[in-house]
């Protein structure tokens, strides 16, 4: 049986002239968390359609759990969990519910689906919702719910179709804990996202999607070496100190700096960790010199995009359009 749980060959879909998809290729290993990184109209959601059997392939193949998904699609779903980018749950039952029902639908039987209902509530912090209607809800709790119904059979594969979009922090971080304990039960996650940021949190290995094509592969570290890796910056509260911090801020990373003299504003690559920051701190105070702002900020999707594309994130318009 294949090692992965994941595989995806040449995978092609067209709508109309254009190619959502035009020859995507990644696999993921089992028990690994893979993050499709892409911006608005990229091909994400095409991909997770092809994978979790809601859609077909014009070319190409895939594989899930091990099973082609064209021709075992019934097999692949019974594997796998989908919270789709749109909420699916029932808004006319109570959240409670919701789970009950689609652990029934597996058969999981009366008892032992309110039991498991019960305590996914409980770990997506819904147990006092539990009671009332889904579309009484937040859109955060909503998209709890969603993910609660995915995990009710307990999936081999899991995917989630920009899984934290629209979630508060608190909330996101805990579904970001969620994740981490499925990932150490074995499970294997597809995640989609447009944040750098969470793909690095939670991927083992990240697959740059854009135009229907992967442009970049990597763990973080190694897609934000390709962009320069982090800026080390300061904002001197004076312009006449722009050339010392300059100095000081190209001895510290080794690399060239730049000055923005409009915004005040020093930087430069460096691929040290915050400790540059208390070195530049440092130096800062034994000369004597006065900063509004210092920090290292770390590389964004759109400086990803800005150097694998020589373009900045573009939103496909098309996108709202064609749904
Ligand atoms: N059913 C459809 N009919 C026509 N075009 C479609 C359809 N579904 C997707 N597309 C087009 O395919 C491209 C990829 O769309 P997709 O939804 O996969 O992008 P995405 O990466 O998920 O974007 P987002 O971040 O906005 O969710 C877009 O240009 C979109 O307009
Ligand atoms: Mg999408």
């Amino acid at each position: 049986m294949s090692t992965h749980a994941i595989e995806a060959v040449g995978l092609v879909k067209r709508y109309g002239e254009k190619a959502a998809l035009d020859g995507v290729s990644f696999e993921v290993p089992r028990g690994t968390v893979c993050g499709l990184l892409g911006p608005n109209g990229a091909g994400k959601t095409t991909a997770v359609r092809i994978l979790t059997t809601l859609a077909k392939a014009d070319e190409g193949t895939a594989t899930v759990a091990g099973l082609d998904v064209a021709a075992n699609a019934r097999e692949v779903r019974a594997r796998i969990g989908l919270a789709a980018q749109d909420a699916t749950v029932d808004q006319l039952l109570t959240g409670r519910e919701n789970l009950i029902m689609i652990g029934e639908l597996h058969h999981l039987g009366r008892a032992i689906a309110t039991a498991r209902a019960d305590e996914l509530l409980e770990q997506f912090s819904l147990t006092d919702a539990g009671g009332r209607l889904a579309k009484t809800y937040s859109g955060g709790m909503r998209r709890r719910l969603d993910l609660a119904a995915t995990l009710v059979a307990r999936p081999e594969v899991l995917f989630l179709d920009e899984p934290t979009t629209g979630l508060d922090p608190r909330a996101r971080n805990e579904l970001w804990d969620v994740l981490d304990t499925l990932v150490g039960e074995g499970t294997t996650i597809l995640l989609t996202t447009q944040y750098l940021e969470e793909a690095d949190r939670l991927a083992d290995d990240i697959v740059v999607v854009d135009h229907g094509r992967v442009i970049a592969r990597g763990d973080a570290r190694a897609l934000k070496q390709q962009v320069g890796g982090a800026q080390l910056f300061a904002t001197p509260s004076n312009a006449a100190d722009l050339e010392r911090v300059a100095g000081m801020v190209g001895t510290i990373t080794g690399c060239e700096p730049g000055i923005d003299a409009a915004s005040r504003l020093v930087h430069a690559s460096t691929d040290g960790g915050p400790h540059v920051v208390a070195r530049l701190a440092d130096a800062l105070a034994d000369a004597r010199i006065a900063v509004d702002d210092i920090g290292l900020r770390q590389p964004t999707l759109d400086d990803v995009f800005l150097t694998l594309t020589g373009a900045p994130v573009a939103d496909d318009e098309s996108v709202e359009v064609a749904r």
